[in-house]
């Protein structure tokens, strides 16, 4: 019986003694976009094994993400992902981002896809889903 169990980095075992079926990671970076710098929870490495997928496995790893998420004091979500898998995060309340991003000052084929967490997200939410991000990194 899978068992969902969340992690801080520094509990995550060194071995496991169990098969991880599906994961995601959660990360804190800072962006700044439009003058203004935001705390963004990134969200990355959302992976379902081989063997498992299309069982629904997926769906509850984000769904807990958005647990985690909607206590968090970030400003912002944030994950980047192939164009196919949009209707696969929207269905669990993401934005996709038409502005696109640059990563390293290169625009960057994966599409982008937020939730606003804080009001001053909120209230910018225009300019972060549909103006183009800079960060340095993309997780
Ligand atoms: C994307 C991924 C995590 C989905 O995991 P999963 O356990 O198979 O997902 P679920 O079984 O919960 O599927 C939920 C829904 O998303 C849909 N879906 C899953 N993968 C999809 C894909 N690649 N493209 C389009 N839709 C997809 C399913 O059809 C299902 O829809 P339904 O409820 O209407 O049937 C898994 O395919 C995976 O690990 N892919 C490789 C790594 C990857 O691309 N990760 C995403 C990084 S952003």
């Amino acid at each position: 019986m899978p068992i969902l169990s969340t992690f801080a980095h520094s509990d995550l075992p060194s071995a496991f003694s169990w098969q991880a079926i599906a994961y995601a990671a959660l990360i804190r970076v800072t962006v700044f976009h439009a003058g203004t710098d935001y705390a963004i929870d990134g969200v990355g490495n959302v992976l379902t094994a081989t063997p498992y997928r299309g069982q629904g496995y997926g769906r509850q790893v984000v769904e807990r993400v958005n647990d985690r998420l909607d206590t968090s004091d970030a400003d912002a979500a944030a994950l980047f992902c192939a164009p196919d898998l949009e209707p696969f995060y929207a269905a669990a309340g993401w934005s996709p981002c038409p502005g696109g991003t640059r990563v390293d000052s290169h625009l960057y084929s994966e599409l982008r896809m937020m939730r606003m967490l804080s009001p001053r997200a909120r209230a910018a939410a225009k300019s972060l889903l549909t103006t183009t991000m800079d960060v340095g990194w993309a997780w």
